[in-house]
């Protein structure tokens, strides 16, 4: 029997958990054809949730960009110029119509075709050096003037990525997209990605551009819901407290719900007893198959990020930064406890949350926390 819960990847259909307030949300921000900028920590489910209005909408086109496997601003062109073709047009004319009227749209650039290994065109680009920000311009032109027949919406994932790509990218980008009335985006990033590559402040003409998303965890009940009904379709039993221990382990986060659970359900497809040491069995396994990667990061950090980890770890909502926190965890001056708290932030290891600082990961959170034990 295959394991019914999936991480690292995108999850659809009854994979896919509930959300329906975001879905709903979305799905009227694209229809009334604004953009929006859809953020979270790593691993909430952006990606998934886009995926899952796309396939949901009704009369309006989607395209789905991922900038992350992107190497520089002359593939972007090529590779999106391609996902475009292959949305926009209409093959049964032949692939002579088609360069005929990407050569009346792209702007000093003759574009050619080719077939790739299974048989499907491809477009090429052969774009001299002075001219890519002009033909990147006229590509991105292009889905307005194609005069499509329905509203268009794209969506661009891991957008921080355009920063590296090319920094006048983004410039380019809001330039073109705000004059385009048919077309509207979706920019999918964490939000301390997209501040600290592309947006100095929340107030950068780009950034508001677009509606906001900030998408938070799933609620607790709709998980117990949802691991239930996982468990029930492939005939194994779960208990309310083994449910609970997942939850209280994860904190409701997307990705460490799917895993916990996932590894719970191997345990207990072993025939493993839901009894008293079920926890520790299952918490001890999840731990165990982490531990390189944890300890590869440890290894990393200098003594105050260490020290300011642990307290963390140790703490239940009192300030870091408390006179009594500073005593109990023998964690160094103000100054330096901040130092370190900046480059954890920056390294994602911790998040600010509501003013106070939490884990990314939950899981590393004990594995902290058990070491100093
Ligand atoms: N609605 C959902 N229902 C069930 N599981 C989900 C849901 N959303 C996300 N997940 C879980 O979280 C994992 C990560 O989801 P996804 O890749 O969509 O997140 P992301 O925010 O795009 O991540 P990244 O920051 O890496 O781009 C999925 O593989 C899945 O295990
Ligand atoms: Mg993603």
């Amino acid at each position: 029997m295959v394991n019914p819960f999936q991480f690292g990847k995108v999850v659809r259909d009854k994979q896919f958990c509930n959300r329906q307030r975001e879905l709903h949300d979305l799905t009227s921000t694209i229809k009334s054809g604004n953009s929006l900028w859809l953020y979270s920590p790593r691993r909430f489910g952006k990606t998934s949730l886009i995926i899952n209005v796309f396939s949901r909408i009704e009369n309006v086109k989607t395209v789905y960009f991922d900038l992350f496997n992107i190497r520089d601003n002359r593939e972007f062109a090529t590779k999106y110029l391609n996902i475009l073709t292959h949305e926009l047009f209409t093959w049964k004319h032949g692939v002579t119509s088609i360069l005929k009227k990407l050569s009346d749209y792209l702007k000093n650039v003759t574009p050619t075709v080719s077939l790739d290994a299974i048989g499907n065109p491809s477009i090429g680009l052969d774009i001299k050096p002075k001219e890519i920000s002009r033909t990147i311009e006229s590509i991105l032109e292009l889905p307005q003037k194609l005069n499509y027949p329905k509203p268009i919406c794209i969506a661009f994932d891991e957008f921080q990525e355009v920063e590296r790509l090319d920094p006048f990218l983004k410039n380019i980008m809001r330039s073109v997209f705000q004059h385009q009335q048919d077309v509207s985006y979706i920019f999918l990033g964490s939000k301390e990605s997209l501040m600290n590559a592309i947006f100095s402040d929340a107030k950068s003409p780009f950034f508001q551009f677009g509606d906001k998303m900030n998408l938070g965890p799933i609620s607790s009940s709709d998980l117990t819901s949802y691991i239930k009904s996982m468990f029930n379709e492939t005939k194994l039993p779960i208990q309310q407290s083994t449910i609970e221990n997942i939850l209280q382990l994860s904190e409701c986060h997307p990705h460490y719900t799917q895993y916990a659970a996932y590894v719970a359900w191997d345990l207990i497809f072993q025939d493993i007893p839901q009894n008293d040491n079920f926890k520790d069995i299952w918490l001890s396994r999840i731990i165990e198959s982490q531990s390189d990667a944890f300890r590869t990061i440890y290894e990393q950090l200098n003594a105050n990020q260490r020290k300011v980890l642990y307290a963390l770890s140790d703490l239940n909502g009192q300030s870091i930064l408390a006179n009594d926190t500073m005593i109990k965890y023998n964690l160094p001056p103000k100054s330096t406890i901040n130092t370190a708290l900046n480059s954890l932030l920056r390294k994602t290891l911790i998040l600010r949350s509501n003013g106070s600082y939490k884990f990314e990961n939950p899981i590393f959170k004990i594995w902290i926390n058990r070491l100093y034990d």
